[in-house]
């Protein structure tokens, strides 16, 4: 499903409302809601709108789990942490119990950092597969999603459900969540708006079929949802 907004803030607001109903609707049927928040730029105004009025009282707090799908490992104080936007954006501005806020902290060993996340999410969906029932993502210009780059290994993973990468320039790694546990969420919510990411969306959603797919082309999630929410900036040809 694709929608299309005039601007990213009715972007954000249509997101929000979407978290509003996917957290309501989750925790009344199983008691809790597992949320995967994506980072960047693009999903701050969403987290933003979320945390207040009106939509804030709407959401049942009290059973939200939060995660990440990336991360970049640096302190959680750098401007670059994807969890020290979201905390500013949103967690630190709603009723949500600190043991369900689950960053990726990575900072100081991205490999062991990786088999904690495993570990912790092994816990947290009692050893089953890991199956979100929200996961946001954004697109990068390149087409890359969470953490995954073109031509990265990470792309092939099949097994781990958590992997440290090396995106060519950074000056730090990132942590990732691999396909197998991205296209086992409930519902994929692409957030994806600007003239910048114009060549990236035209490609994945509509694959020429000469360029080597790109990693978002790789979200198709197996039992759920993928919904696109994008500005008309982000489909102008
Ligand atoms: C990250 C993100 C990444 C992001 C895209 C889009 O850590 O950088 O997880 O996948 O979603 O790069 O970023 P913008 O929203 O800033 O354009």
């Amino acid at each position: 499903m694709i929608r299309e907004f005039a601007d990213l803030g009715e972007l954000s607001l249509a997101a929000a409302e979407l978290f509003v109903a996917s957290a309501r609707e989750a925790v009344s049927r199983q008691g809790r809601c597992s949320v995967a928040l994506a980072g960047g730029n693009t999903p701050r105004g969403c987290y933003q709108l979320l945390a207040k009025e009106p939509l804030r009282e709407q959401v049942p707090w009290e059973g939200l789990h939060i995660f990440w799908g990336d991360e970049r490992c640096v302190p959680p104080e750098d401007s670059r942490s994807n969890a020290r936007m979201a905390r500013e954006a949103l967690l630190d501005a709603v009723p949500l119990p600190a043991v369900q806020v689950h960053p990726m902290a990575c900072a100081a060993d991205p490999e062991a950092a990786a088999r904690d996340y495993q570990r912790l999410l092994s816990d947290h969906f009692a050893g089953a597969l890991p199956r979100f029932d929200l996961l946001l993502l954004g697109l990068g210009e390149d087409g890359h999603t969470a953490s995954l780059f073109p031509g990265s290994p990470a792309l092939s993973e099949t097994e781990r459900w958590v992997v440290p990468v090396q995106k060519p320039g950074d000056p730090f790694r990132r942590l990732t969540l691999t396909l197998p546990l991205l296209n086992n969420a409930a519902c994929c919510v692409f957030l994806v708006a600007g003239a910048d990411k114009v060549a990236a969306l035209r490609q994945v959603l509509t694959p020429d079929g000469q360029t080597p797919p790109l990693p978002a082309q790789s979200i198709a999630p197996r039992a759920g949802e993928l919904v696109w929410l994008v500005d008309r900036a982000a489909r102008e040809s």
